[in-house]
């Protein structure tokens, strides 16, 4: 097989910088090494920047986003058992979010690549990077048991965090950057309406919460918990029960409970690998770069690299030249550290942090009065949820 890009992965780096390059004529194969039912079955972000949408409107996948898509033109922030509303429209000159499902960026970016007749190989094994320091690089894998080899121009990485792509980079070649933090989310999903219209961040003595949804009929919670708490400790009532008692008594009492469609807990952990090219190997979205959803960044990031890699590769096709090639990894990366400074700080914010003690808490209590009382600060945060220039 030979094709021009090879994507590793079908997450949503590598499915929109195939739609991208595909109606920009170059041609691409993007192994994945789940079933397509299974990368549709994960259920990660919700939150997209205007960026982001516009992105997926240039790949031509914006139909059902357009119609299905919640804007979202503030987001609430609650503590001391009171909320307060950041008018991210008003403090941006009316920028907004969207809230749309990662689940549902995938299916229509899946479709599209279907319709396109572009080639995706699912379940595809033992991917093996080969020749990316060289002009043609190679990637070997399985299918069916069957070992098969991709020749191409370049391999675009977009594997997620436990992907081969990072993996092959020769030791010594990459630097890294990590914070581990001792907590997680505990997710709750469920086709009960959302307790408020717009997403409510919460700052609560034992711990953050967040109300957000995926539709006016289905809803998103989490609660912090302990980085090593276990799933089956959790019960669909003790769940409930305690995000009531985190939330201000309005959204206490709008709570509607229902069964659990999917729980799940995420660690929180912000990580940076750089650089993101080894001669004809970049690297795209959470194989290069993680953050704690705490700023809702991590989807849209994977879409900011992508923006950049796409136009780096149609002016390598279209005009011959390497500038934007060149350039990818600083481009890309010098937006990443400051996604990486706004999630590390609204965590930092929000969550309760045991060995920071009461003290922390009260500066925590400090800044976010600061926040909801200063148009200057609050414009700080709205400019960066709403999202940074590409
Ligand atoms: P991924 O979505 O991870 O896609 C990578 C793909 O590569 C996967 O389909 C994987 O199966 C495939 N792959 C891996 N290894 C190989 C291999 N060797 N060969 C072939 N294919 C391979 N962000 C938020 O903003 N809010 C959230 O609430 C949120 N929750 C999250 C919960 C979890 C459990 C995780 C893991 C992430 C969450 N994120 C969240 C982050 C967000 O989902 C990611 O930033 C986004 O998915 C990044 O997209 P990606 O395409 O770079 O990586
Ligand atoms: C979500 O809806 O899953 C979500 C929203 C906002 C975040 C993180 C996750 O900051």
């Amino acid at each position: 097989m030979r094709t021009q890009v090879a994507i590793i992965g079908a997450g949503p780096a590598g499915l929109l910088l195939g739609q991208l390059l595909q109606v920009a004529g170059i041609e691409t194969v993007i192994l994945e090494r789940r079933s397509a039912d299974y990368v549709l079955g994960r259920i990660r972000a919700g939150v997209l920047e205007q960026g982001t949408v516009d992105l997926i409107a240039r790949a031509g996948c914006d139909a059902r986003l357009r119609q299905e898509g919640l804007p979202h033109a503030g987001v609430n922030l609650c503590f001391d058992g009171k909320r307060h509303r950041i008018d991210l429209a008003a403090l941006t000159a009316g920028k907004e979010v969207v809230v749309y499902g990662q689940t549902e960026v995938t299916r229509d970016l899946m479709e599209a690549r279907a319709a396109a007749d572009a080639r995706t190989v699912y379940e595809a094994t033992g991917v093996h990077l080969e020749g990316f320091e060289r002009a043609r690089p190679v990637v070997h894998f399985r299918k069916g048991g069957i070992a098969q080899t991709l020749e191409c121009d370049f391999i675009a990485g977009c594997d997620g965090f436990y992907g081969v792509s990072r993996q092959s980079v020769p030791e010594g070649a990459l630097e890294t950057f990590e914070r581990v933090y001792p907590f997680g989310w505990l997710g709750l999903l469920a086709d009960v309406p959302p307790a408020n219209e717009e997403l409510i961040y919460v700052n609560h003595e034992d711990g953050f919460a967040l109300c957000s949804m995926r539709s006016p009929t289905r809803s998103r919670y989490y609660l912090q918990c302990d980085a090593d708490e276990k799933v089956e400790n959790w019960s669909d009532q003790r769940f409930w029960d305690e995000l009531r008692r985190r939330l201000d008594p309005e959204a206490a009492a709008a709570l509607v409970t229902g069964p659990a469609l999917e729980k799940s807990i995420a660690p929180l952990r912000s990580f940076v690998a750089e650089p993101l090219r080894f001669g004809r190997l970049f690297l795209a979205g959470d194989v290069a770069h993680i953050v704690p959803p705490t700023g809702a960044k991590g989807l849209n990031l994977a879409a900011s690299d992508v923006h950049y890699l796409s136009e780096a590769l149609i002016e390598y096709y279209g005009e011959g030249s390497s500038a934007g090639i060149d350039a990818y990894s600083a481009r890309a990366l010098a937006r990443v550290w400051k996604a990486e400074r706004f999630s590390w700080w609204m965590t930092s914010l929000l969550h309760r942090f045991p060995e920071n003690g009461r003290f922390g808490h009260r500066i925590q209590l400090a800044e976010l009065e600061y926040l909801v009382s200063s148009d200057a600060a609050a414009a700080s945060l709205a400019e960066n949820y709403v999202g940074l220039p590409f």
